[in-house]
């Protein structure tokens, strides 16, 4: 009869463990963005490099496109990142599905944290 109940007791426990507030985040979903000044290491950061990192990193950029770190982010590829501009900027035209993903569409991406992204770029893209 309780069989059901095992195994989300179980996860809510493994999730609480993860947030001890000690360590590196590991979980994107623990990133939490402000409505207002977002922080590109605070924020933004740590969730493109959980969130698109495996596939866009230093050594594996795909397309050419590393998602790792604040220079490449802005430089590397014209109008990934338009300072000022989120509409213009690949980065959230991709992450909201109005330009396609090469390699498929998004899953499980939370729209509070792409509006945050969104901020972001909106607030001057600044490496703060
Ligand atoms: C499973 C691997 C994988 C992941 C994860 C991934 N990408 Fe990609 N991405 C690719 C591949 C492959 C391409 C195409 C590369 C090419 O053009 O050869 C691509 C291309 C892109 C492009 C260029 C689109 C264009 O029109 O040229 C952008 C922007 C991009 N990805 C953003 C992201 C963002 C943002 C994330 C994280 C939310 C992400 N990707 C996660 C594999 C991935």
């Amino acid at each position: 009869m309780a069989r059901g109940s095992t195994l989300p007791v179980l996860l809510a426990g493994m999730v609480l463990a993860s947030c001890d507030g000690a360590g590196t985040i590991t979980n994107p979903d623990d990133i939490v963005f402000p409505d207002s000044a977002v922080s590109y290491q605070a924020h933004v950061q740590p969730w493109l490099t959980l969130r698109c990192g495996p596939c866009h990193g230093s050594g594996n950029a795909a397309g050419g496109i590393n998602l790792t770190n604040y220079s490449s982010l802005l430089f590397d590829r014209p109008n990934l990142v338009v300072p000022g501009n989120p509409d213009e900027s690949l980065l959230c035209q991709v992450l909201e599905g109005t330009l396609g993903h090469p390699a498929g569409q998004f899953q499980f991406l939370r729209s509070d944290q792409m509006a945050g992204i969104r901020t972001w770029i909106r607030e001057g893209a600044f490496n703060n």
